[in-house]
């Protein structure tokens, strides 16, 4: 007998219905090539950044992103992927069995970090009857240490209000986390600021999506300084490796033209995509990320047919507020049309 984590039993691998296809939509990356930086440090990388360890907490990388977000580089963690920062924080901020609290839905991975770290998870419904705002007074009932929000919002693609994030923060008795993977393609400025001046908010970015690097594992976070000490705390130090802080350090300093005109063309071929579901007779939520949220009943199913059509997008199954849904990311019009020529024969 192998002695387990009984805790652990039923967790399961993160494994969405996936097959490889010629059109994949279905994780909302940067579909539209590598950025020139990243491309050039890749192709000139030392062999030294193979056989030696990278420097401890990737303090290039907190420099680059410090100037960026206006921190001092204290102020800035690094992880592997932001979804590794934010595993690292649950694991800093909460002792097993206290509770996070988070928006429903949201990211697939937030309740399983909860799981793996032995915290109970209080999702609290979003309210469809409001833009898919936060129930500030339900979050904060929890009385939760570490409440996680998500701005713009996976999967429904919707941005959180100001007002109710500020409230959130004013009123939460401990930490708040703000997940903003997809802020490079909405239209509003994000929370830094929030994380720049308020003591208990740390907002995480990755480069995985606008920034075109899923593929390199690299997330950044800002806080006050107190709080990032202790998400360094809870990581090793060497989540990153020299090449992929190199590369991120690159496209950071050198790619934002690059950057901006890419997610500039997502969100444009979005709203195309929108217009065309529309006349389906679908009705797409807003959305402020580079994917579209579309209700619609029996969506596994057609998005298994849709994968027999060489097509991938993203399926959920009673969604909290929204049902059953495809979540279809943006990227150049050609892998679009051909999303939406297999979706019209899949439906029918
Ligand atoms: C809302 C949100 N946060 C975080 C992540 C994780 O991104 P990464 O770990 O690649 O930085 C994702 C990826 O899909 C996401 O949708």
């Amino acid at each position: 007998m192998i002695p387990t984590r009984a805790s652990y039993r039923d967790i399961p691998l993160y494994s969405p219905a996936k097959k490889p296809c010629r059109v994949d939509l279905s994780d909302n990356t940067n579909l539209f090539g590598t950025p020139p930086a990243a491309e050039r440090v890749l192709r000139g990388a030392s062999l030294r950044a193979v056989t030696h360890y990278p420097a401890g907490y990737s303090p290039d990388l907190r420099r680059a992103v410090a100037a960026y977000a206006g921190v001092t580089p204290e102020a800035v963690a690094t992880g592997c992927g932001s979804d590794g920062l934010i595993d690292c924080a649950i694991r800093a901020f909460l002792e097993p069995g206290e509770v996070l609290a988070f928006q429903d839905p949201t990211f697939v991975m937030v309740p399983l970090y909860s799981k793996m770290n032995g915290v109970k998870a209080a999702p609290v419904p979003l309210r469809p009857e409001a833009d898919f705002d936060l129930d500030v007074d339900g979050l904060v009932a929890t009385g939760a240490k570490v409440i996680y929000l998500c701005s713009p919002n996976n999967p429904t693609g919707t941005a959180l209000s100001r007002a109710a994030v500020e409230r959130v923060v004013e009123k939460a008795p401990g930490i708040v986390i703000i997940d903003e993977a997809y802020a490079d393609f909405a239209s509003g400025p994000g929370f830094i600021d929030l994380a720049r001046t308020r003591p208990n908010v740390l907002v995480t970015r990755t480069f995985s999506k606008a920034y075109g690097m899923a593929g390199m594992r690299v997330g950044w976070a800002v806080g006050s300084p107190r709080l990032v000490a202790e998400v360094e705390k809870a990581r090793g130090p060497y989540m990153l490796t020299a090449l992929a802080e190199a590369m991120a350090v690159a496209v950071l300093t050198e790619d934002q033209d690059w950057v901006k005109a890419r997610a500039r063309e997502a969100v444009e071929n979005r709203e195309r995509l929108r217009a065309e579901l529309v006349a389906l007779g679908l009705k797409p939520l807003p959305s402020e990320g580079n994917f579209l949220m579309v209700p619609l009943p029996g969506a596994p199913k057609v998005a298994e047919r849709m994968r027999e059509r060489d097509v991938n997008v993203r399926a959920f199954q009673g969604l909290t507020g929204v049902g059953d849904a495809l979540r279809i990311g943006s990227g150049p019009w050609p892998l679009l049309e051909a999303a939406l020529a297999a979706l019209r024969e899949s439906m029918q």
